[in-house]
């Protein structure tokens, strides 16, 4: 591997490059079925995986998957882990939920889709209003697919075209919303129209300063964002920042929409129910679908009206462009009900913020107890290391402070003490079906990796 860490992470890259060494000899030998499968997969699919992220987000070759049950999977090679993935936030219910199972096998054989509403879209809708306190819902088999159609309605009723947004806040694979991701120069993602970020404009997140500078010119259709940025780490809001968000864009007659993807594993109604948040639209996905594919947008009842109006306010006809053959399939909708229904009850999230919590606190007795500079992030049932010493503020913090071969070493190293890890760019995440036990797993496996890194073994 070549080496990127500095003195800040507090650790000794001779000694992590032995580690990396003997814990990847370690991986290779006990998992021989899932190398092998990965071998002969790269003759039909690139990396040797059905979607890439499977493979670029650990430096390790990916486990390949038998079952899972609860909080737990099992690979080719019969090992079970603790799940700290969950999916990227998508098994938040528990990788199997009892009544999503249930929903979903009654459904599947009554029919899984028609391209017609069920009764289950209604419930789900209604569900989504009461907890996002916006009147009206639109469903997409992804949170990428609602965030592009959320944008196409945030400028249609305005009638502007640019878009703001900040630096790391991921909104999913569309052209502009990775350009706006990657930021100035700070990825190189390849493939994208070069024209992507026309409309899009990026500051800091947390600066204030710079919003209010480019806002006043009142020709953004919306702000674009996360509540708190997940896919930096955690990047939290400073005191003030959303009030500030909410004022300058309601002055500015710009539309809030906040992308709530992630965050919605903080409370029933996400970081806009716990943060008291008034956005004009809302992004959800992953976890609402207990599993299946499913991605929704609120919003309220002007932007109802004008997502209903055939023409925008400058007066052009036309139809808003929107919709999928699949998008609100009856087969994702009753999952979605019964995992909003059954699984994410208020205890339910009231369980997995208290484990995250707990997980946070014996994360920090470990770090303090090595005498390393690192930093435990926090975000309800989420938790996660910051190696550079400090919480990073927004995404050029994060970026500065990474260390990319610690935190690859960091997975292998849980890998091979049972842990699935979050991707590179998150960090553990306890579903609402995980226990006290599995959080003192993962400690136990994290204390492991800290012996092994510092040496005091
Ligand atoms: C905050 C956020 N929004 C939207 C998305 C896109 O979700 P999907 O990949 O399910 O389309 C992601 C994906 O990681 C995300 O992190």
């Amino acid at each position: 591997m070549v080496r990127h860490m500095d003195e800040r992470a507090g650790v000794d890259p001779r000694r992590t490059d032995e580690l990396w060494l003997r814990e990847s000899e370690r991986y290779a030998s006990t998992h021989p079925r899932c190398l092998q499968l990965r071998e002969r997969a790269r003759a039909h699919m690139p990396h040797g995986v059905p979607m890439s992220w499977m493979a670029s987000y650990f430096a390790h070759p990916p486990v390949w998957i038998d079952e899972g049950h609860g909080a737990h999977f099992t690979c080719a090679d019969g090992i079970r882990f603790l799940d700290t993935n969950v999916g990227d936030k998508s098994t938040f219910c528990g990788i199997d939920p009892e009544p999503v199972v249930r929903a979903v096998q009654r459904r599947v054989a009554a029919g899984s889709q028609f391209m017609l509403p069920t009764r289950d879209a209604l419930v789900v809708a209604e569900e989504l209003a009461r907890r996002w306190k916006l009147p009206s819902w639109q469903f997409t088999l992804s949170a990428s697919q609602a965030n592009t159609e959320a944008i196409r309605l945030a400028r249609h009723a305005t009638g502007r075209r640019k878009v703001l947004t900040f630096t790391g806040n991921y909104g999913g694979h569309g052209d502009e919303m990775l350009t706006a991701f990657a930021g100035e120069g700070r990825l190189s993602y390849l493939g994208l129209t070069p024209a992507a970020d026309r409309d899009i404009d990026v500051i800091g997140f947390n600066d204030v300063g710079a919003l209010e500078r480019v806002l006043a010119a009142g020709d953004h259709a919306c702000v674009f964002t996360e509540p708190a940025l997940t896919n930096e780490g955690v990047v939290l809001p400073e005191p003030g920042f959303h009030d500030a968000l909410r004022e300058l864009t309601r002055a500015s007659g710009t539309i809030l929409l906040l992308d709530e993807t992630h965050t919605l594993i903080c409370a029933p109604g996400g970081l806009a129910e716990k943060w008291r948040l008034e956005p004009d639209a809302v992004v959800v996905g992953k976890a609402v679908g207990g599993g299946l594919p499913l991605g929704a947008y609120g919003m309220t009842a002007e932007l109802c009206e004008a997502f209903e109006r055939g023409e925008s306010l400058t007066g052009r006809p036309g139809e808003l462009a929107t919709g999928g053959t699949l998008f609100a399939n009856a087969l994702s909708m009753a999952a979605a009900r019964a995992a909003l229904t059954e699984v994410l009850t208020p205890d339910a999230y009231k369980h997995a913020s208290a484990l995250g919590a707990e997980l946070a606190d014996r994360l920090e007795a470990v770090v303090a107890e090595a005498g390393l500079p690192w930093k435990v992030q926090r975000l309800g049932p989420r938790s996660g290391i910051s190696f550079g010493g400090r919480l990073a503020r927004n995404a050029a913090e994060a970026d500065a402070d990474e260390q990319p071969e610690l935190n690859a070493l960091l997975r292998l190293c849980l890998a091979n003490r049972g842990v699935w890890e979050a991707i590179s760019t998150a960090g553990p995440a306890l579903s609402v079906a995980a226990t006290r036990a599995d959080v003192a797993a993962y400690v136990a496996a994290f204390r492991e990796f800290v012996t092994d890194v510092t040496g005091t073994g």
